[in-house]
């Protein structure tokens, strides 16, 4: 199955799932909001768009896209429902886009699902203006017990899970700098239990 219908099955179930841990999904966001002010952002991944709800208003214009039409439907429904007016939903992809368009590229639960990663980045690149900022926050499976990691390949053969790589933080900020991308040093916003999302901001410079 292509990534984009897998994604867009996955989507009302996406939708109506709870966040697992609040308080360190709204960590991040506290730290993610100012590096948004006075910026053009642009989301990749969005999914059904809560997360781009909530950061929409923080932003000069907040563009938030998915490679899954049906992600970005259930997104579209919302902003009807809750309009925030700098804030717009597309079916895209990263190489879409071009120079000059944004400040700042967020992605969250997005990096490790890049079947190109290194491609991927330097698209990333190159869409950002010197100083511009690409705000990452993503699982590091490489990192999580042996037994998830068997398990991952099993449920791809199933088909119920996407294409998925087992990064770790150090692949990511190798790979971040690699495609010219300074990284500050990566943060762990969980609440609590054993912190799979590496949080990372990282600088073109
Ligand atoms: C795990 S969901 C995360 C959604 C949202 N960012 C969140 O944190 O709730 C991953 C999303 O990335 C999208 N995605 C996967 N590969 C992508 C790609 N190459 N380009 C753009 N979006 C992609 C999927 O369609 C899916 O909506």
């Amino acid at each position: 199955m292509r990534d984009a219908d897998f994604w867009s099955k996955m989507a009302p179930r996406y939708a109506r799932a709870k966040i697992g841990d609040k308080a360190g999904y709204e960590r991040s966001l506290r730290r993610i909001e100012p590096l948004l002010a006075g910026a053009r952002v642009l989301e990749l991944g969005c999914g059904t768009g809560l997360t781009a709800m909530a950061l929409g208003p923080r932003a000069h214009s907040y563009h938030a896209t998915d490679i899954a039409p049906g992600m970005i439907a259930i997104a579209q429904g919302r902003l009807v429902e809750q309009p925030v007016p700098n804030l717009s939903f597309q079916v895209a992809k990263a190489e879409d886009f071009g120079p000059g368009q944004f400040d700042v590229v967020f992605a969250q639960n997005y990096l490790h699902l890049l079947r190109d990663l290194p491609g991927t980045l330097a698209h990333i690149h190159a869409i950002l203006p010197e100083g511009g900022l690409l705000v990452s926050k993503t699982p590091v499976l490489g990192q999580a017990p042996f037994y998830i990691r068997w398990l991952v390949p099993v449920l791809q053969a199933m088909g119920k899970a996407p294409f998925l790589t087992l990064v770790t933080a150090a692949d990511l900020a190798r790979a971040l700098s690699d495609a010219g991308l300074t990284c500050e040093p990566t943060e762990w916003h969980a609440s609590r239990g054993r912190d799979l999302r590496a949080f990372i901001v990282a600088r073109k410079v």
